[in-house]
């Protein structure tokens, strides 16, 4: 049934007012791409609900008539899921103005929040309770909590605090025929039944869009200490993590590995930002441990040093001695993701793999790519406490595009078979949108495929939701 975008217009602009909706393609430019600048195509319309009754209104009416719908946060998913669709025109739905902090609780250490809050912003409220919400990633000014539920999103605390899925409480959801599912509980422990928020978060919106939200807090740091460690390759820094997980006594909030050719990256995207130590290693590890009671911060990371030394798993660091030092170290590790983007085309991968397998994965992945295409260029970095390497690759400059795309699927597909052999994870943290939809749906048992296509036709039968993220369309 082709959508009456007309009647549409007319129902969001009676329920939204003429600042709720926006149909000129000047207008909706930036609702069309995302972080990365990929697009695909015009949306019907963008609609901007204010509260989850208009959220509801909208998707009621949608179900109703027949209207596909895509939700929109902070446009920072690196998956391609949040993008109108360029074959079957959907309504943009965009929680950007669904942003109030409802209330924190600081007792329960709990804050509950609007969908649309910028995590950013949500970290800000709870500061002012002398609390801390601990997720933290590079993209926190603009992603939104909504969009961090729904992508299950990760960043450089996971290795002490978890993932979302382990820092939502509770969760409103308006499903895909309109009913709100109200389940705002503050409670830190739940056992009724079927934990079913727990099916919303990394669904990437195909199951319903998630309009409000209860997460857990943690005490504010009272010290945090930031290092730059050198050390002399991977399976060192491997190594001096074992180690640091245990003298560091579960303080240990951040473990980042990043390769020489990062810093680089990362120097090219901001030429002010100064090498933080005199000679050029080939790898470092960025790490931080934090406390919110009297811990000797400094003796601990001084041991960890000593005896890192003498082990021979550390060259060189930077103990940082100021907030301000260790916000130019972690500037290091925002820049050089913006310094690959400016480098244009290049593979992006999010791989999991068991700690104690990333070493010898690194060495065999990385002398596959030399072996298929010598002048690939790999940046591996990441999250290795959590077993999470950012296996990216850069094509050779001189290529031309379609022979850049051709080469990165193929060595992409190398990558990926490795990571199957390691019995590893093709996404850690940024999911499967449509970008990964292919090798996921490759790597699927029947059974839970099956599984997973009932979910969906249980929740969403007519496939108006995020249809063709995660799963294809049926139809
Ligand atoms: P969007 O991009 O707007 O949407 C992402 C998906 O969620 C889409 O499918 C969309 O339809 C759906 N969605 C959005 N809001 C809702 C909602 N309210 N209800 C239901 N569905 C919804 N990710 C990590 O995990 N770890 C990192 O360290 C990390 N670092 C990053 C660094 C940079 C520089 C960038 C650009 C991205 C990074 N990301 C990282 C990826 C990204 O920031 C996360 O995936 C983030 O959670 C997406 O939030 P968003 O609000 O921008 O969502
Ligand atoms: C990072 C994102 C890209 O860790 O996940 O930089
Ligand atoms: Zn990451």
């Amino acid at each position: 049934m082709p959508v009456d975008t007309a009647k549409l217009h007319h129902f969001l602009s009676d329920l939204l007012g003429t600042s709720g909706v926006i149909d000129d393609p000047a207008g909706y430019s930036r609702y069309t791409t995302d972080w990365a600048g990929d697009r695909r195509g015009d949306p019907l319309l963008v609609a901007r609900p204010r509260t989850t009754d208009e959220v509801a209104t909208i998707v009621t009416y949608c179900h109703d008539q027949g209207v596909p719908m895509v939700v929109q946060g902070g446009h920072t998913g690196l998956v391609g899921g949040a993008q109108p669709d360029a074959e079957r025109p959907e309504l943009v739905i965009s929680l950007e103005r669904l942003s109030r902090i409802r209330a924190i609780d600081p007792l329960n250490f709990t804050i509950s929040v609007d969908a649309g809050c910028v995590l950013q912003a949500v970290k800000d409220a709870a500061a002012e309770y002398d609390c801390d919400f601990p997720l933290s990633l590079g993209a926190q000014g603009s992603c939104q909590i909504g969009g961090n539920i729904a992508t299950n999103a990760g960043g450089i605390n996971v290795l002490r605090h978890g993932m979302m899925r382990h820092l939502v409480l509770g969760l409103e959801v308006v499903l895909p025929d309109g009913r709100v599912w109200n389940a705002m509980h503050a409670l830190h422990k739940d056992n009724r039944g079927y934990d079913l928020k727990q099916l919303f978060i990394g669904a990437e919106g195909t199951l319903g869009i998630v309009t409000g939200a209860v997460l857990k807090l943690t005490p504010r740091p009272q010290a945090t200490r930031t290092a730059l460690i050198a050390v002399p390759d991977v399976p060192a820094a491997l190594a001096l993590y074992g180690q640091a997980r245990r003298s560091c006594c579960d303080l240990l909030s951040a473990f980042e590995l990043i390769p020489r050719a990062c810093l680089e990256l990362a120097f090219e995207a901001d030429p002010d930002l100064p090498d933080p130590l005199d000679t050029a290693y080939p790898v470092y590890v960025l790490l931080e441990v934090a406390a919110s009671g009297p811990v000797d911060l400094d003796a601990m990371i001084g041991q960890l040093f000593e005896d890192g030394m003498q082990a021979g798993q550390i060259l060189d660091g930077v103990l940082a001695g100021s907030g301000v030092q260790a916000e130019r170290l972690w500037q290091i590790r925002e820049r050089m993701v913006e310094g690959q983007q400016q480098r244009g085309e290049h593979l992006r991968t999010d791989i999991a793999l068991p700690i104690s397998a990333l070493s010898d994965f690194f060495d065999v992945a990385s002398q596959a790519v030399a072996q298929h295409s010598p002048k690939t260029t790999v940046i591996a970095y990441g999250h290795i406490g959590d077993g999470n390497l950012h296996f990216n690759l850069l094509p050779p400059a001189e290529l031309e595009l379609a022979a850049k795309k051709a080469l990165l699927h193929e060595l992409e597909s190398t990558l990926f078979a490795l990571v199957d052999e390691y019995h590893g994870s093709i996404s850690a943290e940024h999911g499967i949108g449509r970008i990964k939809q292919t090798p996921y749906l490759a790597g699927l048992a029947p059974v839970e495929r099956e599984l997973l296509e009932g979910i969906k036709r249980l929740v969403d039968p007519d496939e108006l939701m995020n249809a063709g993220r995660i799963l294809p369309r049926r139809a």
